[in-house]
């Protein structure tokens, strides 16, 4: 076993080394990715195996087959991480995982692979939230940025508006009150009759959409950052249920483009609220709805009217990946942050502030 001391040693080596290399693996949904990362900042290799084709066929994710897939993939993601880098194992410097949140048996399958592999190679373990990683993914597509700087944080289980103030050192300004945007988008979604994942679907369909359709409710929860979109998503529900119901053909790309403006009018109305208070020059997006492309025009329109830099992680980065788990554990591990082989998997685990 990895003794305490073997790991303290190895820490204080690699926190003089110049070039550390980190193999990372993410599986806390429906993804099974590993990525090599050199200092936190450049992708060696990344290699991502999605499920997604396996769930749609279930209409969401399916938690037992997403744990089953992983075991099936998490070897062979690794496989091809180090020879995409063309490195061995005996070439890297640390291990990362995503320990939570997210379903807890598809985490621990990537927990137990990475606890097993650090056993096996003494290489010193990593342990990563996946929403810092999010967060993180904005380090690989802007070389040069450095906190501190705002995040708005949109993720299928999330929605934050965090303050970075240094690298790994969050304040949490604002959060959604109910649903996630990303949970919103959904299952407005599926109510237009998209399969799984909807939010990419729906944002396609709102592309030839007329926005001003329909008009859907703007919540105010008692927080000055905070978001609610269980309203607006009930509303969304309702009106399509009732033209249903008087066997009217939905007007599914006006529905849309209604629902997509009224989710980025909040979520950007909020970020700009929150920019404009804080006194920062930068702002970040991050998670899968930062992949949104109205979400993006509107973000990139406001930064420009209102003077601020903008970042946000290149399409690719904005979803699930295991390149960005890398790059967050490189700044962890700069604060000499270890797991030993107790490590378990936190499907709750909140972003630590
Ligand atoms: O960050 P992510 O890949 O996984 C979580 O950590 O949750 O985010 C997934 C979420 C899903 O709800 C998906 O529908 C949404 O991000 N999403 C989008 C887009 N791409 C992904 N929502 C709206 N527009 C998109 N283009
Ligand atoms: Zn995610």
């Amino acid at each position: 076993m990895n003794t305490n001391a073997e790991m303290l040693e190895k820490l204080q080596n690699l926190q003089s080394k110049p070039q550390i290399r980190i193999l990372a693996m993410e599986s806390s949904c429906d993804e099974t990715a590993a990525a090599i990362i050199e200092n936190g900042r450049k992708i060696l290799s990344s290699v991502i195996f999605s499920q997604a084709d396996t769930h749609a066929l279930y209409g969401g994710v399916v938690p037992e087959i997403a744990s089953r897939a992983h075991v099936d993939a998490c070897d062979r993601v690794i496989d091809q991480a180090l020879k995409e880098a063309g490195m061995a194992l005996s070439d890297l410097d640390a291990l990362a995982v995503t320990y939570g949140p997210g379903l807890v048996g598809a985490l621990l399958t990537g927990v137990n692979c990475m606890k097993g592999l650090s056993f096996t190679s003494r290489l010193p373990l990593i342990p990563v939230n996946h929403i810092e990683g999010h967060v993180s993914a904005n380090f690989l597509t802007t070389p040069d940025l450095e906190p501190p700087f705002l995040c708005l944080i949109v993720s299928g289980g999330h929605s934050h508006i965090v303050r970075v103030n240094d690298y790994a050192d969050y304040t949490l300004l604002g959060q959604t009150v109910d649903d996630a945007a990303g949970e919103a988008f959904d299952k407005a979604a599926r109510v237009l009759g998209l399969n799984y994942p909807g939010g990419p679907l729906l944002s396609r369909l709102a592309e030839s959409g007329n926005d001003t359709y329909l008009e859907l409710p703007k919540p105010h929860p008692a927080g000055r950052y905070d978001f609610s979109f269980s309203g607006l998503k009930t509303a969304f529900l309702n009106a399509c249920h009732k033209m249903d119901q008087k066997g009217e053909t939905l007007p599914r790309a006006d529905l849309a483009a209604s629902f997509e403006k009224a989710v980025v009018d909040t979520l950007s109305e909020k970020a700009l609220l929150a920019m404009q208070e804080s006194g920062l020059s930068t702002l970040c997006l991050a998670g899968g709805v930062s992949a949104n492309r109205r979400l993006r025009e509107e973000m990139t329109r406001l930064s420009q009217k209102h003077g601020f830099q903008l970042c946000m992680p290149e399409l690719w980065l904005c979803t699930d990946n295991a390149a960005m788990i890398g790059s967050a554990a490189y700044y962890r591990l700069r604060k000499g942050e270890l797991a030993d082989l107790t490590l378990n998997a936190n499907p709750a685990l909140a972003l630590k502030m």
